[in-house]
């Protein structure tokens, strides 16, 4: 049966690559995939990061939960199907980002092995830092940013991340990074450090 891929041609082969990107950024690509509760401190680290990348001279691209759900994923609610649309579509854009030489700043609660894997499938797993962001649900809780708490509590949100709704922690993150035993300034600076050396260009290289 003929699927509508069939009248599909990709123009990979005839467009610049991504060698020749990173050559012109003189950095590496990588997409950094931060995982962990709501609240967990993923975005406070992301804009941390964000902004000392630019400051040394990398391009970045910060994509959120909050800011992609308003947006390109508005359509998308929080049941499993819904959650995995919302990743799937993400892994694309950041592989899209990657191709273009861009570090891809990401923070999804992106709850299940599952659909973790289904990311590091797409956008492939050497150029794919999984980084768990952790923090106690309790003080997650008690730190209550949005408020989404009190309302999972109450009943008002029925399937909210942690309370009902599963967390699988990571078994493989490259990188745990215990936001409730340091400032946000030293987990900021721990993550840097980590991915420094996988963004640096070598002129050797192209
Ligand atoms: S994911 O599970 O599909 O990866 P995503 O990171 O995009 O989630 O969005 C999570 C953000 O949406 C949270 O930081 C929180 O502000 C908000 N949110 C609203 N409802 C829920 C819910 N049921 N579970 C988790 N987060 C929710």
């Amino acid at each position: 049966m003929a699927t509508h891929e069939s009248h599909i041609y990709p123009i990979f082969s005839e467009l610049l690559q991504r060698t020749d990107k990173e050559k012109l950024l003189k950095q590496k690509a990588i997409v950094i995939w931060m995982t962990g509760l709501s609240g967990s401190g993923k975005s406070t680290l992301a804009k941390g990061l964000e902004k000392k990348l630019y400051q040394d001279g990398f391009l970045s691209q910060l994509l959120d939960g909050d800011n992609v759900r308003s947006g390109i994923n508005s359509d998308l609610g929080f049941s499993d199907s819904g959650r995995k649309e919302n990743i799937r579509r993400i892994a694309e854009i950041s592989k899209l980002f990657l191709d273009c030489g861009i570090i891809t700043i990401n923070c999804f609660v992106s709850p299940t092995r599952e659909i973790r894997k289904m990311a590091e499938t797409i956008i492939g797993a050497k150029d794919f830092f999984e980084i768990f962001v952790h923090c106690p649900l309790n003080i997650c809780e008690e730190r209550d940013v949005k408020g989404l708490y009190k309302k999972a509590r109450s009943g008002e949100i029925k399937d909210f991340t942690g309370i009902n709704a599963p967390f699988e922690e990571p078994e493989k993150a490259r990188l745990i990074i215990k936001t409730d035993l340091q400032s946000a300034e030293k987990s900021v600076n721990e993550l840097y450090k980590f991915i420094l050396p996988y963004i640096q260009f070598e002129k050797k290289r192209g």
